[in-house]
């Protein structure tokens, strides 16, 4: 199983996911700048691998210099990078909270204690996935049809994947029958990359256009829409990829129940209300482009939001390593999050 981040020899080792599924170049990052700049750009991307990836930079900017004051630029600029993916700033806040406890203690211990936490946060990433795959794959009925979105896999994760860590156990069980890929426009991460990871399993799987969702459900093809998520707020709505509201409206007009599979790190219950999730909006090239060939004609505008949330009426489950969180969300978000 691919793994897009890792720690090797002091260095962070990233798969480039811009490229895939053409080329596979990994990336050999020394500066925890260059780390930012690969999550800005999505060459890492996914919640819990910017999460790590960020976790991982804040030890290069301790091997830099162990001041207070250069950590806490340095999680300031790396909280900035992504802002809807709750993941990110948990884990910054996570590793400032380890430099504030070994602060006093000599610059290479402090530096050990942190190289320590990132890879403590990854592996239980990887732990935290597996365990959602079972608990995931339990809710879906034998030879199961799923559509999903985005990519959900090893590559946005520390390995194994959320929503497409559910898929992959419900395969290694024998429970699954076929894989309904959204494209993911714009940029494509249905069609690249969870193409990419599920040909490499050889799970059966057809990519189809996001506007194909509709007409997908509506010729019986689907038993369950299986989406990761970005940021829960307390009362359970989700901010994820952009089409998962459009998908979750569609699923509840034809009676199919959509899961959120998540770990416990993108639960925000601070959050009240998915009003108050910050959505990034990225760059107009990205819509009017796909893979720098010009689509629509010069001078012509876009509105790119990279989410959107879609409300809690409409989750029928969340999944997380902690349990399947149902409604009332309110009560089972803060207890799971604690
Ligand atoms: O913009 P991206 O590619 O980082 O968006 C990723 C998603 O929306 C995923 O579905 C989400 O992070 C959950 S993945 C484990």
């Amino acid at each position: 199983m691919v793994r897009p981040v890792y720690w090797e020899a002091g260095r962070v080792r990233l798969l480039d996911q811009r490229l895939l599924p053409q080329q596979e170049r990994w990336l050999t990052l020394s500066r925890w700048e260059e780390v930012a700049e690969a999550i800005r750009t999505l060459q890492v991307r996914g919640a819990p691998a910017i999460g790590i990836a960020a976790a991982y930079a804040l030890a290069l900017a301790a091997e830099e210099n162990s001041s207070r004051e250069h950590l806490e630029r340095a999680a300031a600029a790396l909280r900035a990078t992504r802002p809807t993916a709750v993941n990110l700033t948990w884990a910054v806040n996570k590793m400032l909270r380890r430099f504030q406890s070994v602060q006093d203690r000599p610059p290479q211990l402090v530096r050990q204690a942190l190289i320590e936490d990132a890879l403590r946060i990854h592996a239980e990433d990887i732990e935290a996935n597996r365990r959602m795959g079972d608990l995931g794959a339990a809710l879906l009925p034998l030879r199961a049809r799923v559509l999903t979105l985005c990519n959900t896999g090893a590559l946005a994760t520390g390995g194994h994947g959320t929503a497409l860590g559910v898929l992959r156990s419900a395969w290694a069980q024998g429970k699954l029958a076929m894989v309904y890929v959204c494209e993911t426009r714009p940029v494509l991460q249905g069609a690249r990359l969870t193409a990419w990871e599920l040909q490499r399993e050889g799970i059966p799987f057809r990519i189809v256009v996001d506007a194909a969702a509709g007409a997908l459900m509506a010729h019986g093809k689907v038993d369950a829409v299986v989406v990761g998520a970005d940021r829960i707020a307390r009362n359970g709505d989700t901010a994820n990829k952009i089409g998962t509201y459009t998908l979750a409206v569609l699923a509840a007009h034809h009676h199919l129940p959509l899961y959120v599979v998540a770990p416990s790190s993108t639960l925000d219950p601070q959050t009240p209300s998915g009003s108050q999730i910050p959505i990034e909006e990225r760059d107009e090239e990205e819509v009017l482009t796909v893979q720098g060939q010009t689509l629509a004609p010069q001078g012509a505008r876009a509105w790119n939001p990279a989410f959107d949330v879609t409300p809690h009426e409409l989750v029928a489950a969340i999944v997380t390593e902690k349990g399947v969180l149902r409604p009332p969300y309110e009560a089972s978000i803060p207890a799971a999050a604690a």
